[in-house]
């Protein structure tokens, strides 16, 4: 099925949810490159990607939301005393894909640097470094380890509704 249902979510969100969940947990391999001064393979491996994947993730992250919004009267329903907070963990995710790319954009723009997507530039070198660029492109790596954090209590979650409280959460989305 295409479109979600009250018991299930359909194929769409499904490709949407786990595509960008191996794009996102593969742009975490970042985090690789405080160790070693980013001298480790971890680092050397997906650093080289990590802007043109940025983007992707945050086009996929626009199109998923327009389709939750479409499909809003027919998924199924988070429900228990903590649906609130649930509903606002997944509102700051989206957040997070959508507002990490500009502001990593601005972060190599700012220390003087082109912003390059799949080799072609996307924003031209600065003529000098830009301070004020500088300053709110620190916020790429806060929302990097909120995001982090998000997700580790996130996949807990999917993981303790699967295997303790033994309900459909995890199946509806697998
Ligand atoms: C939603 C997509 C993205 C995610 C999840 C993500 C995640 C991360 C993570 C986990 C780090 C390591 C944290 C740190 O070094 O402080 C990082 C660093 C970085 N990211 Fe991203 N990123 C994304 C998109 C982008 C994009 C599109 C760009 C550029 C246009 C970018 C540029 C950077 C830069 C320059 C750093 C190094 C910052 C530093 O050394 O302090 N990121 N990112
Ligand atoms: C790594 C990045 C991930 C992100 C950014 C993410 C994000 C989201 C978001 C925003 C939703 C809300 C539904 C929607 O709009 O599609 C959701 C639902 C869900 N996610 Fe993830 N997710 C990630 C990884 C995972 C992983 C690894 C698992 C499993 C271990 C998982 C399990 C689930 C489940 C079971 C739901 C359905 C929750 C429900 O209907 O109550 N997610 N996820």
């Amino acid at each position: 099925m295409i479109n979600d249902s009250i018991d299930r979510y359909g194929s769409v969100t499904r490709f949407f949810h786990w595509l960008v969940a191996v794009l996102v947990i593969q742009q975490f391999f970042k985090f690789g490159d405080i160790i070693n001064d980013g001298k480790h393979w971890l680092g050397e491996t997906f650093g080289p990607y990590h802007t043109s994947v940025g983007a992707i993730i945050m086009i996929l992250a626009i199109l998923r939301l327009l389709w939750s919004m479409k499909q809003k009267n027919q998924r199924p329903i988070i429900e228990g005393a903590n649906s609130k907070l649930v509903k606002t963990v997944h509102g700051i995710m989206y957040f997070c894909l959508i507002a990490m790319p500009p502001l990593g954009a601005l972060y190599i723009h700012g220390h003087g640097y082109p912003v390059k997507i799949f080799g072609q530039v996307l924003i031209e070198k600065p003529a000098e470094k830009i301070q004020w660029a500088q300053n709110v492109g620190e916020l790429h790596s806060i929302l990097a380890i909120l995001l982090a954090i998000l997700v580790i209590g996130h996949i807990a979650v999917a993981l303790y509704h699967h295997f303790i409280r033994k309900d459909d959460t995890l199946r509806r989305m697998a």
